[in-house]
């Protein structure tokens, strides 16, 4: 159902980025803020009462997810990161609760005043079927009043107001979305989802680092930190990349500076040949225009030098700029954020709580 119309006062406006490791939400009262999409939920009395609460989120979930039922509830089907990690609990009928208790934890940030009309917009993966379009719609019933779905690159280039002849690379944990902006609402054929992501970039590492880190003891979690504090493509490693693992308990230290440069170049292809499809499959016209306008966005774009790298790829393709976007972390949550003041009231649904 659609709102009768959208009300001038007592509204608040939410701009809400859930991605499958970060989730964003960006208020129309201020507040933007962050954190883990984890959710875990104390296995039993004894924990529950050891925590003093029945429902965790963010870092706090991973801290205790050892005495919890943990869920990482926006990660996506196709991922195999999520072999590497058996701590991670898949029920889907506890996960589709977990989606809505991560979304309603979210809310709950940006403060909401008791009597305020919430509207929100939920940016979703560019590709995301009708089906977990859905599941996010029914997860949204009894947190937001009104609420939207929007494609997440979609949102990220609404929010820099980058409307025409652009294209929009949002690399992320479980998925890198490419989305094709002319002017007007992306359709189907305008984006495009890989799993040439962060999740994709930890499970190359962790493999590398099985090879020439021998005898070293490490998680997936931990690879993921290196990854963050460390991963570049460039052509010659400025900098050596030295980590200090436990061998039988001994810290021991590794250089792994060519597997890291490895891990994260594994996902350039993939990525400028997507790229290079939706350019191709552009109005011949207008395709100079839009190479000259590639937005990187989403945690993975912080990879030092991965825009250089995707321009030096795309270069044997015709060429083309690549640009990343300020804030990566906020970038998608703005954009809805603004998407929400914006659209009038038959975009929106109505939900019933
Ligand atoms: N400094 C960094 N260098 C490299 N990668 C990083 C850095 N910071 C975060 N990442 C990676 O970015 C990814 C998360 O990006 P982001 O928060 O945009 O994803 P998400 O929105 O949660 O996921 P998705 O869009 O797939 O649902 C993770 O793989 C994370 O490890
Ligand atoms: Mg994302």
């Amino acid at each position: 159902m659609q709102p009768a119309q959208k009300p001038e006062s007592g509204v608040l406006f939410v701009g809400i980025d859930l991605g499958t490791s970060h989730s964003a939400i960006a208020a129309s009262n201020g507040v933007r803020t962050t954190l883990g999409s984890y959710v875990a939920y104390p296995r039993d009395v004894i924990s529950k009462k050891a925590l003093g609460k029945d429902k965790l989120f963010g870092d706090e979930a991973v801290k205790h997810k050892h005495a919890c039922d943990f869920y990482r509830p926006m990660e996506k089907g196709q991922v195999l990161y999520r072999d590497l990690d058996k701590q991670v609990n898949r029920d889907p009928l506890k996960t589709t609760q977990a989606v809505h208790d991560l979304l309603e934890h979210v809310v709950s940030l940006a403060k909401p005043r008791p009597d305020d009309l919430i509207y929100g917009v939920i940016g979703a993966p560019a590709q995301a079927s009708l089906h977990a379009q859905k599941l996010l719609l029914e997860a949204a019933r009894g947190v937001v009043d009104c609420v939207m779905i929007c494609s997440e690159p979609f949102a990220v280039a609404y929010g820099l107001q980058f409307l025409t002849d652009t294209l929009v690379i949002d690399i992320g944990a479980g998925t890198t979305d490419l989305c094709r902006m002319h002017g007007a609402l992306p359709s189907a054929e305008d984006q495009i989802t890989l799993s040439a992501a962060g999740d994709a970039v930890d499970r190359r590492l962790f493999e590398l680092m099985q090879e020439c880190c021998q005898g070293a003891a490490f998680t997936p979690n931990m690879v993921k930190q290196i990854k963050e504090k460390n991963s570049f493509v460039t052509q010659r490693a400025a900098e050596r990349v030295n980590v200090t693992l436990p061998v039988r308990g001994v810290p021991t230290q590794f250089d792994i500076t060519e597997a890291m440069k490895q891990a994260t170049e594994s996902i350039v292809p993939e990525i400028v040949e997507g790229l290079h499809g939706l350019i191709a499959g552009y109005d011949p016209e207008f395709q100079a225009g839009m190479r000259e306008n590639v937005l990187l966005a989403g945690g993975g774009s912080q990879i030092i030098g991965l825009d250089k790298a995707i321009e030096r790829k795309l270069a044997e393709l015709g060429g083309g700029k690549v640009r990343r976007v300020e804030e990566p972390t906020f970038a998608g949550a703005n954009g809805a954020l603004h998407l929400a003041q914006d659209m009038p009231a038959e975009f929106w649904n109505q939900l019933d709580s």
